[in-house]
């Protein structure tokens, strides 16, 4: 763990994508208002102004897909189906790839979770976001330990591939960017151990879609999953885009209409299903038109605004944080591969003598700034990084001691294309501010949550 960054930092920061929100003020406790900084990209990132134009202009045409005569169904589906084409081309799919529009990137992976072919092994780095860590749970899992470099996940990986039933399906899920330290994994590396295996992989790509252009194709890796609230477009839609034949070959996610291509009572008075095997299989029930739409929007406008341009730009803002996080001795940044990895707009962080809840408090009520504080749902991870009992399983997000004490949880900021660079900029002089005077007023527990004390400075 450090938070030595070895790149000089480009003050030069261009123009943020528009979005929602940008000149919300919120209160502070100690009087007065502020212009909020929300710098909790990794959990939910505002929606793009261009998603919310998009879904707005199109909003009075809204109408049922797939199942109306009428004139705004017919524009409503092909609204659905032009979307999956424009998703699947943001992803770079293969020929013959499916792309089945899902909640979530939770929702996918528990999709392909219950596709798993019989027998299937799966292969999972202890990691892992939760929603890659859990869904496997009718499958032969095998959890990896933490890897320290880039290259030892990709030995640690072939090892126990090369100990597996050679003729059986497996199945490897690797993020492409952690939720806690935003480092990116060496994907297109293991995407080609699992294969060299005869294993397949499923990229949770819920960190790396907003923030880097990505190609299912070049990666090699067999499905994508990601989440619509994560990439500017917070309609309630996420994507499975990969290999058709496990899914078509699997029962429906959900059974219903939809999904069902024929139904019939049979002689003995049961029914008869002819399930699709498209996508459609899995897409049982009045689907979400407007998150698939705001998806596929959120998809032209980072393409369009040249997404090479908005990494950069963000690398900027990435340097901005560790540069300055790193004035702070107090500061100690979350990192499994080191300070040279390549990483997103995600960074985590302790502060030595401060509870992270009491911090993160703080900086909402005293700056206006929303971070996250927790163990973000990869406890094993934040656990390790740590040094604290991965066995622990601790409460997703709940500060664990009051404020004041020794904490167990870390802070998160993370920050893409939509922030200005003010907002890193005021988060930076706020933790060095907060490290140097302490907080400004009184706070306390209330409901597993740190906030201020009301009653008192
Ligand atoms: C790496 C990663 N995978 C999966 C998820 C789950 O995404 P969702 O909550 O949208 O299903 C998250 C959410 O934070 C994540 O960061």
């Amino acid at each position: 763990m450090s938070a030595r960054p070895n790149t000089a930092v480009d003050t030069t920061v261009s123009t943020p994508l528009a979005v929602l929100g940008r000149d919300v003020t919120v209160p502070l406790v100690t009087g007065g208002e502020v212009t909020y900084a929300a710098l909790d990209y990794a959990a939910s990132a505002p929606a793009l102004q261009r998603v919310w134009d998009d879904v707005a202009a199109y909003a009075p045409y809204y109408g049922s897909v797939h199942r109306g005569a009428g004139y705004l169904s017919q524009l409503s589906t092909d609204l659905f189906e032009n979307s999956r084409r424009t998703v699947a081309e943001f992803l770079d799919c293969r020929e013959g790839d499916q792309l089945v529009f899902t909640r979530s990137t939770t929702d996918s992976l528990n999709l392909l979770a219950a596709a798993l072919p019989a027998g299937c092994q799966v292969f999972v780095f202890e990691t892992e976001h939760h929603a890659s860590l859990l869904p496997w749970r009718d499958a032969e899992v095998t959890y990896l330990n933490a890897p320290r470099t880039p290259a030892e996940a990709v030995t640690t990986l072939e090892r126990a591939l090369a100990d597996r039933d050679p003729y059986g399906p497996a199945l490897v899920c690797v993020t492409g960017a952690s939720n806690v330290t935003g480092e990116l994994w060496p994907v297109r590396e293991l995407a080609a151990a699992a294969h060299a295996h005869g294993a397949r992989i499923v990229l949770d790509a819920a960190q790396l879609a907003p923030h880097h252009p990505l190609s299912v194709r070049e990666l090699d890796v067999d499905w994508v999953a990601f989440s619509g609230h994560k990439l500017y477009a917070p309609f309630g839609s996420g994507v499975l885009a990969g290999r058709a034949d496990w899914l078509q070959d699997a029962d429906p996610y959900l059974a219903g209409g939809g999904a069902s291509r024929k139904v019939a009572r049979r002689a003995d008075g049961g029914v008869e299903v002819e399930w699709h095997s498209t996508a459609a299989r899995h897409e049982a029930g009045s689907p979400n038109v407007i998150g698939v739409y705001a998806i596929a929007s959120a998809c032209k406008a980072l393409t369009e605004a040249g997404f090479d341009e908005l990494v950069a730009r963000e690398q900027r803002l990435v340097g901005v944080v560790r540069a300055g996080l790193a004035e702070v001795p107090e500061v100690k940044v979350l990192s499994l591969f080191g300070d040279d990895a390549p990483r997103v707009g995600v960074i985590s962080f302790v502060v030595e003598g401060w509870n992270s809840s009491h911090f993160a408090a703080a900086l909402s009520a005293e700056y206006g700034i929303g971070v996250r504080d927790g163990l973000f749902c990869a406890h094993p991870l934040v656990r390790t990084l740590l040094g604290s009992d991965p066995q622990d399983p601790g409460e997703c997000g709940a500060p664990e001691s009051e404020p004041g004490e020794r904490s167990l949880n870390a802070i998160r900021v993370s920050f893409g294309a939509g922030t200005p660079e003010e907002h890193v900029e005021r988060f930076v002089r706020a933790v060095k501010e907060l490290v140097a005077q302490g907080a400004r007023w009184n706070y306390r527990t209330e409901d597993g949550r740190c906030v201020p004390d009301t009653a008192s400075a």
